[in-house]
C-alpha cells in the first residue's frame, strides 16, 4: 500500500469531481495504425475524424520503412543529450530538410513541439523584452511565456484573437521594450482559423518586432506544397522564426523543431535547457519524419487531396444543416454549446462508428463546446459520406438538425 494515503485520496476526490462535472476524459484504445479507419478496442473498425494525421503519413509504407532502417542503423535511442554523447547525423540531415521545407536558414529539433516552444521563449527572451501572444494560442506557447517571465523577468501580454488593432495598441504601449516578440499559431487548433500573417508581418516591420509562428497544424497542410501558413499567405521566407511538430502531418510520431536563422538554431543549441538537459529525438523517429518531409515534397498532390476532401466535407456538413465555424483548414469545429452536449454527441457518433472528439471548457470558452472534425487526405469520398450520414442521424436525434 502506498505510504501517503491522503495524497492518493486527494487525487481520487478531484477525479471523482471531474466525473460528476462530466468533464472526465475517457481514453479510447486503438489496436491498429491510424489511417482513415482504425481498430478500436471493444468496437472494431471505426472511421476516424479526430486525428492530426492530415496527410495519412502515419501508416505510409515508406515512412514506416525509413523508421525501421533508422532503428537498425542507429539503434534504439540517443542515450544522452546531444552535446555530451554526440549528435547523430540523422538529426543534422533532418534539421537541414526541415529548414529548407519551411523556408528558413536552419532548424533545431526537439522531442516535441511543446519543448521547442518552451525552449524558444524561455531561452531567447531576456529582461526588458516584451512577448505578446494571440489569446487563442496553443497551451505550449502560453506556458512558454509563463516560464520565460518567471526565469527572465521579461514582460508578457495577450492580444485579442486575430485583432490587429489590439496587437498594434499593445505593442505601442511597450515601445520602450528592448525587443518585442509577436507569437502566433499559424492555424488555431480549436477553431481552424488561419493567422493574419501578412498583417502581422507588416505590424512587425512597422514596430521593429520579431514574429514567431507555431505552424504545428499548418506544416504539410497549408500552402500549395504544404509548406505552411507563410506559403498559404504568400509570405514564404519572411517569418523570423517558425516552430512546428513532427507529430501531426509529418508522420505523426513525435518531435518538434524551431526554424529560423542559423544564429537562432545555434543559440538554442548552446542555451536551451530542453536541449542541454534532455535526450534528443529518437533516431528512428528522426528517420521516419525525414522521409515524411521528402514524401510531401515528392507528392504535393497529397496536399491537394487534403484540400479537396476538406472542401467536400465542409460543403456536405453545411448542406446537412450543421453550422461549422467557417474556414479553409481541415479543422472543422461544429459548435454545440454546453460541454455535456459535445461529449454526448461524440459518444453517439462513436456508436455510429465515427470517432470525433468533443471539447468543452476549459479547452474552449464556456458555452462554445464543440465536436471538432479533422479531415485527412487518407479519407475517401465514401468515408466522408459515411461521416455525414452519421452526423445527420445523430444531429436529428439531438434536435440539432432536421
Ligand atoms: C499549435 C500546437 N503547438 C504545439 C503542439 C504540441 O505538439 P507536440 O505534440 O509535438 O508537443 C500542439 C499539439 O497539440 C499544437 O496543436
Amino acid at each position: 500500500m502506498a505510504l501517503n494515503q491522503a495524497f492518493t485520496k486527494g487525487l481520487e476526490d478531484t477525479i471523482e469531481q471531474l466525473k460528476r462535472d462530466k468533464v472526465y476524459k475517457r481514453l479510447n484504445y486503438l489496436e491498429s495504425p491510424q489511417s482513415a479507419h482504425v481498430q478500436m478496442e471493444g468496437r472494431g473498425d471505426v472511421l476516424i475524424l479526430s486525428s492530426n494525421n492530415y496527410l495519412g503519413l502515419s501508416d505510409e509504407p515508406s515512412v514506416i520503412e525509413a523508421g525501421i532502417e533508422g532503428l537498425k542503423k542507429y539503434g534504439a535511442g540517443t542515450a544522452s543529450v546531444r552535446f555530451i554523447c554526440g549528435t547523430y547525423t540523422i538529426h543534422r540531415e533532418l534539421e537541414d530538410v526541415l529548414a529548407k521545407f519551411v523556408g528558413t536558414e536552419a532548424s533545431l529539433s526537439f522531442v516535441a513541439a511543446w519543448n521547442a516552444n518552451e525552449a524558444f521563449t524561455a531561452t531567447i527572451a531576456q529582461e526588458g523584452d516584451f512577448v505578446i501572444s494571440d489569446a487563442l494560442n496553443h497551451a505550449s506557447i502560453i506556458d512558454s511565456m509563463r516560464l520565460a517571465k518567471a526565469i527572465t523577468k521579461c514582460t508578457t501580454g495577450v492580444y485579442k484573437h486575430s485583432d490587429m488593432d489590439d496587437l498594434r495598441a499593445k505593442l505601442a504601449e511597450q515601445k520602450g521594450a528592448k525587443r518585442r516578440f509577436i507569437w502566433t499559431d499559424g492555424v488555431f487548433s480549436m477553431e481552424g482559423a488561419i493567422a493574419k500573417l501578412p498583417e502581422i508581418l507588416q505590424i512587425a516591420r512597422d514596430t521593429d518586432s520579431i514574429v514567431v509562428v507555431d505552424d504545428s497544424h499548418a506544416t504539410g497542410v497549408l500552402g500549395k506544397t504544404g509548406r505552411g501558413t507563410a506559403e498559404h499567405c504568400g509570405v514564404f521566407g519572411e517569418v523570423d522564426v517558425i516552430t512546428s511538430t513532427l507529430g501531426k502531418a509529418l508522420g505523426g510520431a513525435a518531435g518538434g523543431f524551431v526554424a529560423g536563422s542559423a544564429a537562432v538554431a545555434d543559440y538554442l543549441t548552446q542555451r536551451a535547457r530542453p536541449q542541454l538537459f534532455s535526450n534528443a529525438l529518437p533516431t528512428t523517429v528522426a528517420a521516419s519524419a525525414m522521409q515524411a518531409v521528402r514524401f510531401v515534397v515528392e507528392h504535393p498532390e497529397r496536399v491537394e487531396t487534403l484540400r479537396e476532401n476538406t472542401a467536400y466535407f465542409r460543403e456536405q456538413i453545411t448542406e446537412a444543416g450543421f453550422k461549422p465555424l467557417p474556414g479553409e483548414t481541415p479543422i472543422i469545429p461544429i459548435i454545440v454549446g454546453e460541454t455535456a452536449a459535445a461529449i454526448q454527441m461524440s459518444d453517439m457518433l462513436l456508436d455510429e462508428g465515427v470517432f470525433v472528439t468533443g471539447f468543452g471548457f476549459p479547452v474552449v470558452p464556456k458555452g462554445e463546446a464543440r465536436v471538432r472534425c479533422q479531415i485527412s487526405a487518407s479519407h475517401t469520398r465514401d468515408d466522408l459520406d459515411q461521416a455525414i450520414r452519421a452526423f445527420k442521424k445523430v444531429g436529428a436525434k439531438l434536435g440539432i438538425v432536421r
